[in-house]
């Protein structure tokens, strides 16, 4: 494994611009435009399978976006590591946000990458982090260093709940067999300090809609007579959390683990700044649950926001009406044991339950899934820990993320096999957002660090 850094030093142009190449395809998977782009990007990951040493590489069609397989096989008594991304992004609005168009990858020095950063949507999640996995593949098979077997599985429907890999995965099996799940699409603390994602949070999304009288009314002939379906749902949506900040749906908590002060106070060790967190966001204050710290806040702890809110008129000037109808869409993160179609069934009985009589209230449930924790105690957390030990030279810390990744949960179900987390990504590479980018420290290290995962992997279980 002497080799690899040498190798990434000979070969960073060509890793990044195969990287850039990949970035240039809008594969929004939300956003049915794109589907001609979505089926490019599955194209050019298969390509990329089969020239980074893959044996068998196919797609397989779903009833949504195909499902990139491919495999080295090199002995059947090995380990084998099944490695899974995502080559789906999200829509990039609000574009005049953007510096630089989300599909023209340009790379830009930042304060914290002197070294450059890519800017593209999909740059952190989940492109550039899939391809440090290919590249990584490439090195190992190119140098006749791959330990164990490996099998990669990159869908492209996960920003929009991989409702279609959940049935691959439940019919496949047999060629999905594997003795670690390997994911590189978390974040990481910060730059220089690695750390490894040891917990996921669930998620519940739901629509809901409010209906008041049958047409659009004149505010001035009509208004203070009549429910105001958008007053309501705002009134409805406030008292969805109390005082403290407590959400107060019926039954949410009752599962909700409640960790020991011991590992609250193993938590709290994790490097921190709550001003550069401030700081970085242009807050005066941080807001949340009462009781909890900011990082309790965004990990171990379910949450209930809402992600857009509209209806009536919000057009240019002014213009003077009761709308008929006004709706939300609402996420709930979700803890490990709650179940997210337990809550979802909460969400829906409280909300229909509180709308005062003048209005009908309909709850369409999205998508969802189960949270996910990964115990530190086993040979994949020790062999990710030994190798982010030997590319950073520092016990990587474990870390809890806010996230979601729902088909994590369901790996473990069906595949009977633990993830490991390895993600080489930052809270400022703005996933989501105008100006995603990735580090490129961050991405040669990560091809860096995953071919140490298979090696001390294969030693361990070997
Ligand atoms: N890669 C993210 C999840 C993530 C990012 C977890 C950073 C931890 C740290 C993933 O692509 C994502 O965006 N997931 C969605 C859920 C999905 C069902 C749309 C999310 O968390 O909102
Ligand atoms: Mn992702
Ligand atoms: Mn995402």
């Amino acid at each position: 494994m002497q080799a690899i850094q040498s190798y990434i030093t000979k070969n960073k142009d060509r890793f990044l611009n195969e990287l850039i190449n990949l970035l240039k395809i809008p594969s929004i998977s939300a956003d049915s435009a794109y589907k001609n782009d979505v089926f490019k990007a599955a194209e050019v990951i298969r390509s990329s399978l089969e020239n980074a040493g893959c044996d068998h590489v196919e797609i397989c069609e779903t009833d949504g976006y195909p499902i990139v397989y491919g495999e080295k096989i090199i002995d059947k008594n090995l380990p084998t590591v099944l490695v899974y991304g995502h080559y789906d992004v999200q829509p990039p609005d609000p574009l005049d946000l953007w510096n630089s168009p989300p599909f023209e990858p340009v790379i830009q020095k930042t304060d914290i990458h002197p070294e450059g950063a890519i800017f593209a949507r999909g740059a952190s999640d989940d492109k550039g982090q899939v391809y440090m996995h290919v590249k990584a593949l490439e090195y190992m098979t190119t140098h006749n260093e791959l330990p164990c077997n490996v099998k990669f599985m990159i869908e492209g429907e996960e920003e929009v709940g991989s409702v279609n890999l959940g049935k691959f995965v439940a019919s496949n099996k047999e060629k999905l067999t594997n003795d670690v799940i390997l994911i590189s699409d978390t974040g990481m603390i910060a730059k220089g300090i690695p750390s490894i994602t040891t917990g996921l949070r669930g998620l519940s999304y739901v629509e809901v809609e409010v209906t008041g009288p049958n047409r659009d009314l004149h505010s001035g002939l009509y208004g203070g007579a009549v429910a105001n379906p958008i007053n309501i749902l705002a009134k409805m949506i406030a008292s969805l959390h109390d005082e403290n900040n407590h959400i107060t749906i019926p039954g949410f908590y009752d599962k909700v683990e409640n960790l020991s002060d011991e590992e609250r106070a193993e938590m709290a060790k994790a490097p921190f700044s709550l001003d550069d967190y401030k700081k970085a966001l242009d807050i005066e204050a941080v807001y949340g649950e009462k009781g909890y710290t900011t990082n309790e806040r965004n990990s171990i702890r379910p949450t209930l926001d809402v992600n857009g809110i509209w209806g009536g008129y919000t057009g240019e000037g002014a213009k003077t009406v009761i709308a008929s109808k006004a709706y939300a869409k609402i996420s709930m993160r979700l803890v490990p044991h709650q179940d997210w179609e337990e809550i979802t069934e909460l969400f829906k009985t409280h909300f229909e339950r509180i709308a005062p009589a003048g209005v009908k209230v309909k709850v369409t449930p999205h998508h969802g899934g189960q949270g996910y924790v990964t115990p530190t105690n086993f040979n994949g957390y020790k062999a990710a820990a030994k190798a982010y030990e030997k590319t950073f030279g520092q016990v990587p810390i474990p870390e809890r993320s806010g996230g979601s990744i729902p088909i994590v949960a369901l790996f473990e179900k069906e595949l009977d096999s633990k993830t490991i987390l390895m993600g080489f990504g930052l809270d400022s590479d703005a996933i989501h957002s105008p100006n995603e980018h990735f580090g490129i420290g961050n991405y040669l290290k990560g091809i860096e660090t995953i071919p140490w995962f298979y090696k001390y992997y294969s030693e361990m279980k070997g």
